[in-house]
């Protein structure tokens, strides 16, 4: 077989990738290894955890529901983990099917499920589910083969009672007792969400603070909100093993005195991270070169070896969905010859979904002073905000970093209930450049969250 561009991994990264390229006429090959195209973000990351997540808020809102004046019978309220699991099922399986629908409706693209491994520079070899290996003669080739969890180099950590990420959002039940070990996205979402359906969570965490990458007054204002909801949150945390106990287990770790502690589960979630997925690529027959870290990639994304690419967690941090799709969307552009803009860090945007949500565009006050920026913040308490009081979510708070020179808008933070909604508005006055000005002058709707954006931006054109 002889195609234009072969795509390794349908995920994020991969699928647009593969349809925009096939779209305008290439003929791509996409392979993608997994049960449908839809890759982490669908099968084991973003999707089925926000699933989980909105059965947790709601059930979060019914028990307040007295606060509204609602009356809602005495008991407690049940939680039928099989329906939440079928209903998982349903939405994940739906957006497969939608995908490879989508998929095959573009001539030109041909969606194999197996494995790829690169035999040369311009040849590789598919390994069918079913059927015979075939070999593929490419014009340039796109590695989007995603991440997949790390593992503590520690004892136990095989046990069957531990559990990764994505064995995690697959349980039978909730866990009575529940140990996550790290306190980045990953670890804050899940130990949250299990808390809420009622497990004892402690959650070990071996730096200072929770959240490392993001803005620390919001970091430390999240980490109040996750000890008042019950979480034993130990920070400074060093794990040094796990042993079985009779049919849970044993965290052994020194904990930031220095002293051996113990805390027991029924299960343990491993959230310290996660590496780029290389395993079985082929790359040592061609010139790409990678570490830990991931591919090693140039600007326009090309490995070491000419006409080879990679997009997405393969590449390294950050690892989001949507960094890997504006990535892949770019590349695509490129390799029709189109000019196109790369994203760039600075601008991206992330979602915590914690409760409070956390939301990030662009830089935080430290990293936007390391860039050399002379740099101003603007703050608005949520505590105080009409919206918020209504909701019942009155907690919180937003940050605008800007450089007072040019007044380019160049963080946006938010710690509030729908902070992930609220984003869109920071993803745009970050990427295009938008002045604070601009800002304090857009209109904002009352009562509205992004109300916050438009007075955090007046007092600080005011003030300067
Ligand atoms: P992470 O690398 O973001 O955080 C891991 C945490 O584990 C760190 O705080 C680290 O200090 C801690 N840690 C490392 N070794 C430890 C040890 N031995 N004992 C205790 N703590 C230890 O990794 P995470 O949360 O697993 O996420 C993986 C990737 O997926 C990240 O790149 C993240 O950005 C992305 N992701 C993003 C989400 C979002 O934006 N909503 C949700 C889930 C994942």
């Amino acid at each position: 077989m002889k195609v234009d561009e072969l795509v390794i991994g349908g995920g994020p990264g991969g699928t647009p990738a593969a349809m925009a390229l096939a779209s305008a006429g290439r003929r791509v090959v996409l392979v993608e290894k997994g049960a449908g195209l839809g890759g982490t973000c669908l099968f084991e990351g973003c999707i089925p955890s926000k699933i989980l997540r909105e059965s947790a808020s709601r059930l979060q809102a019914v028990r307040r529901a007295q606060e509204f004046g609602l009356h809602v019978p005495a008991g407690e309220i049940g939680v039928d983990w099989n329906a939440i699991m079928k209903r998982k099922a349903a939405i994940l399986n739906g957006r497969a099917d939608g995908a490879l629908q989508r998929a095959h409706q573009i001539s030109g693209l041909s969606v194999q499920f197996g494995s790829a491994a690169l035999l040369g520079p311009r040849r590789a070899r598919i390994a069918p589910r079913d059927g015979a290996p075939e070999d593929v003669e490419f014009g340039s080739a796109i590695i989007a083969t995603g991440s997949v969890p790390n593992l503590l180099p520690v004892p136990g950590v095989d046990l069957p009672q531990v559990l990764t990420s994505e064995q995690m959002l697959e349980i039978d039940r909730v866990p009575r007792r529940l140990v996550v070990i790290g306190a980045g996205p990953i670890g804050v979402e899940m130990a949250q969400i299990f808390a809420t359906f009622g497990s004892v969570v402690t959650v070990l965490e071996a730096g200072p603070r929770i959240l490392a990458p993001v803005d620390e007054e919001i970091a430390f204002a999240l980490q109040n909100h996750i000890g008042r909801q019950g979480i034993d949150l130990k920070l400074g945390a060093q794990v040094a093993g796990i042993a079985r106990d009779g049919d849970g287990v044993r965290v052994q770790f020194r904990d930031a005195a220095g002293a051996q502690r113990e805390a027991q589960a029924d299960c343990v979630l491993e959230a310290t991270g996660r590496r780029p997925n290389v395993d079985g690529l082929g790359l040592e027959h061609t010139a790409v070169r990678h570490d830990h870290h991931g591919v090693k990639v140039d600007a326009r994304l090309e490995t070491d070896e000419p006409g080879i690419y990679a997009v997405g967690d393969v590449v390294g941090h950050p690892m989001f969905a949507h960094w890997a799709t504006a990535q892949a969307l770019a590349l695509a552009g490129h390799l029709l010859g189109r000019q196109v803009r790369f994203p760039a860090p600075a601008t991206n945007t992330a979602v915590i979904f914690s409760a409070p949500e956390v939301g990030i565009a662009g830089l935080t006050e430290s990293e936007a002073r390391a860039a050399g920026h002379r740099v101003g913040v603007a703050r608005y308490d949520y505590r105080t905000d009409a919206r918020a009081q209504v909701s019942g979510h009155a907690e919180g708070m937003l940050k605008l970093v800007y450089d007072e020179a040019s007044r380019a808008v160049l963080g946006v933070h938010i710690l509030a209930e729908g902070a992930a909604s609220l984003l869109g508005e920071g993803a745009l006055a970050v990427g295009s450049g938008i002045p604070l000005e601009a800002l304090a002058a857009a209109i904002h709707p009352h009562p509205t969250l992004s109300e916050a954006i438009g007075a955090a931006a007046r007092e600080a054109a005011a003030s300067d």
